[in-house]
C-alpha cells in the first residue's frame, strides 16, 4: 500500500486492490472513471507489470484511457471487445439492493454502456457511499446541448407530476461554461434528497426527448467491494 494515504484514500485503495484480485488471466475488463477507479487502474497496472497478467481494458472515459496508457495497461474499444468479462467502477451512492447513483465524474453514459455489456459489474467504494435510500447525492442526467433548457423544463415538469418534493435541477458547470462530457453532452444535476422509486424514475427520465441517459444504475451492479479507512474490506 502506498505510504501516507489519508483514511479516505486508504479506503478507496483497499477496495480497488481487492476488486483487482478478482481479475483472471486473459480477461477483458471495463475500467471505470473517478478517483477510486484510478486506484483500480494503478493496482491493475501493478499486476500486469509484476505478474505478467494478460488483460485487456475497456476505458469508460478519456481520463481513464490516458491513465491506463501511461501505466502500461493494454486497452481497446468496446466496439472491438464487444462483450466484457467484468467491469470495475466506482459509485457516488449504493443502496441495499445494489442500485447506484453514478456520474459524479460526468462519465455515466460510457460507464453504463460498458457495465451493461459485462458479465459482472463490481463496484468499488469507500464506506461513505453506502446509503439506505438513494438521492442525497445529486442525480446526474446527461442531456444533449440542443434545447437543453427545454429538456430541463421537461425534467422539472416530470418531477412535479411524480410528486417529488425536492426537485431543484442545475446545469453542471466547468467554470463559466457548461461542463461538456466525453460524448459532447451536458449534465443536469437533480437535487432530490431522496429517491422513492429509483427504477421508475430511471425509466421515466429516459423517455424525455433530449435526455441521453441518467445516472441511476438499476440491476446492473453484482458486487460492491467496500473499503474502510482502517484497511478493512467488506463485500456486499
Ligand atoms: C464517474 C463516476 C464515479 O465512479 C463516481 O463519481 C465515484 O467517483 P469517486 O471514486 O471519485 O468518488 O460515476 O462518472
Amino acid at each position: 500500500m502506498p505510504a501516507d494515504l489519508s483514511p479516505i484514500d486508504k479506503a478507496k485503495f483497499v477496495a480497488a486492490k481487492r476488486a483487482v484480485d478478482l481479475i483472471e488471466d486473459r480477461m477483458t475488463v471495463g475500467l471505470g472513471t473517478g478517483s477510486t477507479a484510478a486506484w483500480m487502474v494503478r493496482c491493475l497496472a501493478e499486476r500486469v507489470r509484476e505478474e505478467g497478467l494478460r488483460v485487456t481494458g475497456v476505458p469508460t472515459s478519456r481520463r481513464t484511457a490516458e491513465l491506463a496508457r501511461q501505466l502500461g495497461v493494454p486497452i481497446t474499444t468496446l466496439d472491438d471487445a464487444k462483450w466484457l468479462d467484468m467491469t470495475i467502477d466506482g459509485a457516488d451512492e449504493f443502496d441495499p439492493a445494489l442500485n447506484l447513483i453514478k456520474g459524479g465524474g460526468a462519465a455515466l453514459l460510457q460507464e453504463k454502456i460498458v457495465a451493461t455489456a459485462s458479465d459482472q459489474m463490481v463496484v468499488i467504494a469507500d464506506a461513505a457511499k453506502e446509503v439506505t435510500q438513494l438521492g442525497a447525492f445529486p442525480l446526474p442526467v446527461e442531456v444533449i446541448p440542443f434545447g437543453w433548457q427545454t429538456t430541463k423544463a421537461l425534467v422539472e415538469e416530470m418531477l412535479v407530476a411524480m410528486d417529488v418534493m425536492n426537485r431543484d435541477v442545475t446545469l453542471r458547470m466547468n467554470g463559466e461554461a457548461p461542463l461538456v462530457t466525453d460524448e459532447a453532452n451536458y449534465i443536469l444535476d437533480l437535487h432530490l434528497k431522496r429517491i422513492g422509486n429509483p427504477r421508475q424514475l430511471a425509466m421515466v427520465l429516459n423517455q424525455i426527448p433530449g435526455v441521453v441517459e441518467n445516472g441511476l444504475f438499476i440491476d446492473i451492479c453484482d458486487i460492491v467491494v467496500i473499503g474502510h479507512g482502517d484497511g478493512r474490506v467488506v463485500l456486499r
